[in-house]
């Protein structure tokens, strides 16, 4: 397996890949890596001839007051799990060597990412897809993937890779969970015992959303409500959103729900540090 640091090492080995026809399977990461990153490296690992998998805290994506610093980074623990799938390369950049002191550019993800997770995380989206598309830029990859766990940034690379005509397919990969129910994520390392099991009330609303609406409350709006009351009944967290959109466009449904829809959730537990958690699953299917 490769480890590289520098950009133009992992461009130089990735474009030797394509140039004797080899396709390439990228998984981006932040690292702190659990099963819900390990099936997508193993997606890209079935489909692929060789696999990337990048490891890089992206300072572009976090705000002023949130865990960028504090990020876990248990990266000699990845390194062994990449080893045992089979990974050929880790891309590991550096951040000044990544972002020069003379970076300017940055990509605004539009309207979609002004929603959700981006009206409480400003900027979230724009630096997300900024770091994607240099990574692609390096990597050249045939085929990405990303995790449903993060549907809005799902959506929004789907939107990138169309709108600036990248050629490599982006594969979205369903949410791996814990017996328990929770939603895999790098930021549970940060929750204490009792607040993971409090943390259980994002995936008991999801089933309660779908029960509503099998026993038919098919209204979004009715259904969001019942979702938000319930999640803040949870006293440990603290609510942020509870919103039934539109699986393909995103758009929020307040009407009767008549096409596939998505709740998504998210929220904070605890309080300094408070630890930010989202979920999402399907409605009406
Ligand atoms: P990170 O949070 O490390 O997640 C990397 C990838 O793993 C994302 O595509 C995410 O959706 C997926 N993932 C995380 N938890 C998952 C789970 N429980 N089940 C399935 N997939 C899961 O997302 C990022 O990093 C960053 O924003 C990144 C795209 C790397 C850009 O910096």
């Amino acid at each position: 397996m490769h480890l590289f640091r520098q950009p133009q090492k992992a461009h130089e080995l990735a474009t030797s890949w394509q140039a004797s026809r080899q396709t390439i399977g990228f998984v981006p990461t932040m690292g702190c890596l659990h099963e819900g990153h390990m099936s997508l490296v193993k997606a890209a690992r079935e489909h692929c001839d060789r696999v990337v998998v990048s490891i890089f805290v992206n300072p572009l994506q976090f705000g002023k007051n949130e865990d960028f610093g504090s990020y876990p980074r248990p990266f000699a623990r990845d390194v062994e799990m990449c080893k045992a799938v089979g990974v050929d390369m880790i891309f590991h950049p550096d951040r000044a060597e990544f972002y020069p002191r003379n970076f300017r550019t940055r990509i605004e993800s539009g309207s979609i990412g002004k929603l959700y997770c981006g009206k409480s995380r400003p900027g979230f989206f724009d630096g997300i897809l900024t770091v994607v598309n240099i990574l692609f830029n390096i990597i050249k990859p045939s085929q990405a993937y990303f995790g449903e766990k993060d549907f809005q940034q799902l959506h929004l690379i789907k939107q990138l890779v169309r709108d600036f005509r990248i050629p490599t397919k982006v594969i979205g990969m369903p949410i791996v969970r814990e017996a328990s129910g929770l939603a895999m994520s790098s930021r549970n390392e940060y929750l204490k015992d009792d607040q993971r099991a409090a943390a259980l009330c994002l995936s008991r609303a999801l089933k309660l959303a779908q029960t509503a609406y099998r026993e038919g409350d098919t209204n979004g709006l009715s259904l969001m409500r019942k979702v938000e009351e319930f999640l803040r009944t949870e006293s440990a967290f603290s609510f942020d959103y509870a919103q039934i959109v539109d699986e393909t466009t995103l758009d929020l449904i307040t009407g009767e729900i008549s096409r596939p829809a998505r709740l998504l959730l998210a929220g904070y537990m605890g309080s300094a540090p408070r630890i930010r958690l989202i979920d999402n699953d399907t409605v009406n299917r």
